[in-house]
């Protein structure tokens, strides 16, 4: 063989191999590329394949919660049929625990607020068919400074929250000791993996160190932000923060922008429709966070929609992200199963306009022809062919889910 010929042939090995290098399914213009990359190291607790789906005490009650509390709202998850819709976590926040530890170091619930204990609520709340969720800190104390935090203690707390019938635990980020994130959170995420129960773990350190680009090997989940709070620019800005990792995202380990603020009083009806829109788009963990004892007709109709939440429990797991941006007037898309793929149009100025997603801004070719169906009025218009483009009141939305028929 001439020395060329040898050449061509490794050349032709190296292009087989390359070819045999599993990709993502998604389209390539919304691929999630990252994905198969990480893949070999991520968490392997079987957790967390679509964006997990509950309730969390902090954005309505703060510090203020207690063990009937937290029963009458898993009555309520169950009553409302919000259970029935995927909402499984019933998760607590800060400040369940006594400040002090017990004899030999363990953590216990406060015992005016929680005097049936721990074990007894998740009891409980198997029973009626959801899951338990506890919070914890990888510091020596949690935000609030009312409990300890893990640090130091994260064999025996996981063991604790194992025994107890605990199912997720989030955990924060106060009082670190100035100690780096990619120490504090993985032995608490091995502690969690070796308490013989699995464990969800939501990994919260508000995006410090850029958690997308690791934590898939130590949480289910990651905070990329710091707090939501209760209004459009504070949501609006967590969400655009949050795009930026998309490619991250995948079955098993979710960019997470924060829990829900809907139905807590701060937003428009449309500003909240928007909210929930696109946390579902973007694979974020659907938390809830208002008083669901207590919701208007509205909340439920936003957070109840069985159709949005199909979008984020699709079984693809790709992030749906921004792909179009002109003058506050945006459109976000993401591949679907079966070749469909969601897109949201949204107005993000201050008066009424116009949103236009043409098929090469949201991954189709130019000439397919879609059914839409709006997620929001339960409609479908079929045939639709290269675009799709909708007047909207400012700050308002419309999600579609567009199912290509032929092109
Ligand atoms: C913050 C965290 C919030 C909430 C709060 C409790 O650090 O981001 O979601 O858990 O602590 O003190």
């Amino acid at each position: 063989m001439t020395k060329l010929m040898v050449l061509a042939f490794c050349i032709l090995v190296l292009l087989n191999i390359i070819a045999c290098v599993p990709s993502s399914s998604a389209a390539p213009l919304l691929g999630n590329n990252n994905v198969t990359k990480v893949e070999s190291y991520m968490l392997q607790n079987g957790l967390g394949q679509t964006p997990p789906m509950g309730w969390n005490s902090w954005n309505h009650f703060g510090c203020d919660i207690n063990e009937s509390l937290i029963r009458d709202t898993a009555d309520a998850m169950v009553s409302t049929g919000l259970a029935a819709l995927g909402y499984k976590y019933i998760n607590l926040d800060d400040c369940w625990a006594e400040l002090n530890r017990d004899s030999q170091g363990n953590m216990i619930p406060k015992a005016s607020t929680f005097p049936s204990g721990i074990k007894a609520l998740a009891h409980y709340i198997h029973k009626k068919g959801l899951k338990l969720g506890i919070y914890s800190d990888a510091g020596n104390q949690t935000c609030s400074k009312r409990m300890p935090g893990s640090l130091g203690h994260e064999i025996q707390d996981a063991k604790t929250f194992a025994s107890w019938g605990v199912d997720y635990l989030k955990y924060d980020n106060c009082h670190n000791n100035g100690i780096s994130v990619r120490e504090r959170y993985p032995p608490m995420s091995e502690a969690l993996l070796k308490s013989g129960r699995p464990i969800f773990f939501s990994v919260c350190e508000w995006g410090k160190e850029d958690p997308a680009t690791w934590a898939k090997s130590v949480g289910n989940s990651w905070r990329t932000t710091g707090d939501i709070k209760d209004n459009w620019h504070r949501m609006t800005s967590i969400i655009d923060v949050n795009d930026k990792w998309a490619s991250y995202a995948g079955p098993g380990g979710w960019n997470d922008p924060d829990m829900l603020e809907v139905g807590n009083g701060g937003m428009t009806t449309e500003e909240y429709r928007s909210h929930f829109s696109i946390w579902a788009l973007a694979k974020a963990p659907l938390l809830v966070g208002c008083n669901i004892q207590a919701m208007d007709n509205i909340t439920y109709e936003l957070i109840s929609n069985s159709e949005v939440i199909a979008v984020n429990q699709d079984k693809l797991g790709v992030q749906g992200k921004k792909v179009k941006s002109n003058n506050d007037l945006e459109v976000w898309a993401g591949p679907l199963t079966n070749n469909k793929v969601a897109v949201i149009l949204w107005n993000r100025s201050s008066s009424n306009a116009t949103v236009t997603a043409s098929w090469l801004d949201i991954g189709l070719k130019s000439e397919t022809i879609v059914d839409a169906r709006d997620l929001w009025e339960h409609s479908t218009k079929s045939l639709v062919l290269g675009k799709i483009s909708v007047e909207l009141d400012s700050h308002a939305c419309k999600m579609y889910v567009l199912t290509p028929k032929r092109s």
